[in-house]
């Protein structure tokens, strides 16, 4: 592999951080975060080590989906600044060395958008066709709500229009009719324009709903996945090393389709989302072998495809795909309360309360995240270990304000705490005791930890781009896996239990004498006997190991 190709497919080996400017840092103390903000910060991010910030919605919206409910896609909402600011952020990120990439919200529009407003006003109107109509709403048996909260059916009666409208999330977020020629033509300005202005590429939200063609008349009926081919090469003409990263929660065999013919044509990047539910199941059980499952089932990447790794998200940590008996072990583990729980499916926390700030556990979790096949996902304040604020609705509660200080508003914002738009958490995980500006100061802090994996993480492009195996650690508790790239090997031993055990693996096909140990600080190399090696892990233990050539 030519150092040339692997900077071009940059992907396959690279750090993302997920962020809302609203939630990051308010520079001018109206109380909301602004991308100004987030510019001052960004040698916060580069220091941190990410090499991919994804920006979450931060176009000209109504707010009530947090800024996934769009009403102009070539803007930047007034709370948050302006296109120059937007542009001053990716220059300043650029010359960090960092790429950007944003949310291609192509589902659905606000119903506030002007394409809805003139579309329900006339059936005349060209933007008529840009929804899905029905004088009577089709029988759908398969589509579910996605917001069962707020929902009861993905069809609703526009009294102005006198016809129902598809909508798979909020009533508020008409769908698209991506059939139609013309909303294509959009969407492709849209992507054009902001690759103009020097992105990286698209998380593109929603993706299998954007395809569901269910209630789109027959006659425009058409291979839902042709459009995604379609943006991609209109994509990949105006930048060859773009990429899409695609929110698709599906079934692990129904995934990979997404990644297109010969895994060359559509989606580059899909979140891992069936291996993510079954980490919570190995978690809540102290047993690996959930996870090992969901590794062995994982499809091979083709060159330019990848795995996105994450263990928390911006929405609720949906467990959609675990049995209900597994589900409820992961409530019951890490969210019995009803007020944790989210839509029946998931838990509205993040990953250290619920592991009741257990540190060394944590780090395990963060360990796996960085060394599972693929490219690791980081949500905005993982890296200090903040929780949620049950006290915010829904989804909301994970999106609290980044917690800088131990000051007035953990250092987010200097306006009067009742102007904040969103309430800083308080508590165990509140800003007392966790924040950037303690925690740079202290060496054995989860941030420098943090830091420290994501430089070993990036030096160690076999878990990015490797051919991986499980391996045979002769016990339940620890998931053990090797990765093989350009004639070199990575192992990597999780102990998922809270017991110490004592370890005899089997590492294959290997001429090696000795592995040495990538994390941890004494980089003493152990000896491998006849392809057995002989390792202590305590409980929630872990290691990276690089196989050393034998020299004999
Ligand atoms: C998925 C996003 O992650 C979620 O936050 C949003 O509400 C829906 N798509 C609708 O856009």
């Amino acid at each position: 592999m030519s150092t040339a190709r692997t900077a071009d497919l940059w992907w396959k080996n690279a750090v993302f951080y997920c962020l809302d400017a609203e939630t990051f840092r308010d520079s001018d103390g109206d109380g909301a975060g602004d991308l100004v903000g987030l510019t001052e910060r960004i040698d916060y991010l580069a220091g941190l080590g990410i090499t991919c910030l994804w920006l979450m919605p931060f176009y000209p919206s109504p707010n009530r989906d947090d800024g996934y409910d769009i009403t102009d896609y070539y803007g930047v909402d007034d709370r948050l600044g302006t296109l120059g600011d937007f542009v001053a952020l990716v220059r300043t990120a650029k010359d960090r060395g960092l790429r950007v990439i944003i949310d291609l919200v192509i589902n659905h529009t606000s119903d506030q958008h002007p394409w809805f407003r003139t579309a329900r006003r006339s059936a005349n109107s060209r933007f008529r066709d840009y929804y899905v109509w029905q004088d009577e709403p089709q029988d759908e048996p398969d589509a579910e709500v996605v917001f069962p909260d707020a929902e009861d059916s993905i069809w609703s009666w526009d009294e102005q229009a006198q016809q129902w409208y598809l909508h798979h999330f909020y009533g508020h977020q008409p769908d698209l009719n991506i059939a139609s020629p013309a909303v294509r033509e959009e969407m492709a300005k849209i992507a054009g324009f902001w690759l103009e202005l020097g992105v990286d590429g698209f998380r593109v939200d929603a993706v299998p709903y954007l395809l569901e063609t269910g209630g789109i008349d027959g006659e425009l009926q058409l291979d839902p996945h042709s459009y995604l081919k379609d943006l991609r090469s209109f994509i990949a003409r105006r930048r060859g090393d773009a990429v899409l990263l695609g929110e698709v929660n599906l079934p692990t065999d129904e995934l990979v389709a997404y990644f297109g013919d010969e895994q060359a044509d559509e989606i580059q990047m899909l979140f891992a989302f069936p291996l993510m539910q079954q980490l919570y199941l190995s978690l809540a059980r102290q047993d690996a072998r959930p996870l090992a499952a969901a590794v062995r089932e994982l499809p091979e990447v083709s060159e330019q495809s990848q795995w996105a790794i994450f263990v928390r998200n911006h929405d609720e940590l949906t467990l959609d795909k675990l049995s209900d008996d597994e589900r409820e072990e992961v409530f019951a583990a890490f969210g019995p309360d009803e007020s944790m729980q989210l839509f029946g499916r998931g838990l509205r926390r993040r990953l250290p309360p619920m592991l009741d700030g257990d540190q060394q556990r944590l780090r395990l979790v963060y360990s796996l995240m960085f060394s599972l096949p693929g490219s690791p996902v980081l949500f905005y304040g993982e890296e200090i270990g903040m929780g949620e604020n049950l006290d915010i609705e829904g989804r909301l509660s994970v999106r609290t304000p980044m917690q800088w200080t131990d000051g007035k508003n953990a250092g987010f914002s200097d306006a009067r705490p009742s102007r904040l738009r969103r309430p800083v958490t308080e508590g165990q995980f509140g800003p007392l005791a966790v924040n950037v500006s303690d925690q740079e100061r202290d060496p054995d802090s989860l941030l420098n930890w943090m830091q420290r994996l994501i430089r070993r993480r990036r030096e160690t492009p076999e878990f990015g781009w490797g051919a991986w195996q499980l391996l045979d650690t002769g016990d339940d508790a620890v998931l053990g896996h090797q990765c093989d790239w350009e004639g070199r090997r990575v192992l990597a031993l999780h102990n998922l239990s809270s017991s110490p055990r004592e370890l005899r693996v089997a590492v294959p096909d290997t001429g090696a004498s000795e592995v040495v140990d990538l994390l941890g600080s004494d980089g003493k190399a152990l000896e491998l006997e006849n392809g057995r090696l002989e390792l202590k892990l305590e409980g929630y233990g872990y290691r990276w190991l690089r196989v050393r050539p034998s020299t004999a």
